[in-house]
């Protein structure tokens, strides 16, 4: 495993890309930047770091910005209130993987990390409620982040070597120093997680093959506490 590391940050001016790529950089790794818009890089300067313009559903663009990296950590997402409707129509995520993978290809790297979120299909252990009451909710963002993990998983992309990063839901606040607990699925009882704790995970998962082709939700040392004292209060 390398300990020092080439890495493409897509979304990398996103609330959390952004926490990836200071982090990245603080860790002594080379970081291109990949954002539509290179203005709203201009408040980071690093010798270590290049901008480099491109929508993520150009593979073609995205070709030259991924020659010679080490591995590709994508935390795009979609804005905007109407995404979340029930009826909505959202294919960034699927759109986005298909190309991002494309291009992946054809510049020789394998490892990729992106980010979803939690209950996006049901399994053992998980809170009914979330993924049948809470998901639907978030109507085309689930539905596609859920095509995604298909897309990632199918025998077609074995070649890749992704993990998708699902933490539970985000928040801003700072880097906690306490452990990031993973479980591969879609649920390991998380609560809200800082950007930063997250940023912290997606490149600690490049530093391991733990979590190599595997869907992994994530929460942090608070979670686990809380849930801990939770259990001891249930009378035996
Ligand atoms: N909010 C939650 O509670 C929650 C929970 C679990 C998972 N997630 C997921 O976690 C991820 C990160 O969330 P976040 O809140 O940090 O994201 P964010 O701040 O909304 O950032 C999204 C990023 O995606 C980029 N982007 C979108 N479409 C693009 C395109 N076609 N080409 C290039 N860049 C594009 C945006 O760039 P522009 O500035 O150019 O638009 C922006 O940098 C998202 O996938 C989100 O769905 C969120």
């Amino acid at each position: 495993m390398k300990t020092s590391m080439h890495i493409a940050v897509l979304g990398a001016n996103g609330r959390t890309g952004s926490h990836v790529v200071q982090q990245a950089l603080e860790r002594g790794y080379a970081v291109t930047a990949v954002v539509r818009d290179v203005l709203s890089m201009q408040n980071i300067q690093h010798e270590c770091l290049k901008v480099h313009p491109a929508n993520i559903l150009d593979s073609a663009a995205l070709v030259s910005c991924l020659k010679g990296v080490d591995a590709v950590v994508s935390c795009v997402g979609t804005k905007g209130f109407g995404q979340y409707l029930p009826w909505s129509s959202v294919s960034i995520y699927s759109e986005a993987t298909k190309s991002v993978l494309g291009a992946m290809r054809e510049s020789g790297v394998n490892r990729y990390v992106c980010m979803a979120g939690t209950c996006l299909k049901y399994g053992p252990g998980q809170p009914k409620i979330i993924t049948h009451v809470f998901k639907p909710l978030f109507g085309g963002i689930a539905k596609d982040m859920s095509r995604m993990e298909d897309i990632l998983t199918a025998e077609e992309n074995s070649d890749i070597n992704f993990t998708v990063v699902k933490p539970n839901a985000l928040k801003e606040a700072p880097i906690t120093e306490g452990e990031v607990f993973a479980a591969e699925g879609q649920w390991c009882d998380g609560c809200i997680i800082s950007r930063p704790d997250v940023a912290r995970f997606i490149l600690d998962s490049l530093t391991t093959n733990q979590w190599d082709r595997k869907l992994v939700a994530i929460k942090t040392e608070q979670d686990q506490n809380v849930n801990e004292s939770k259990q001891k209060k249930v009378p035996m």
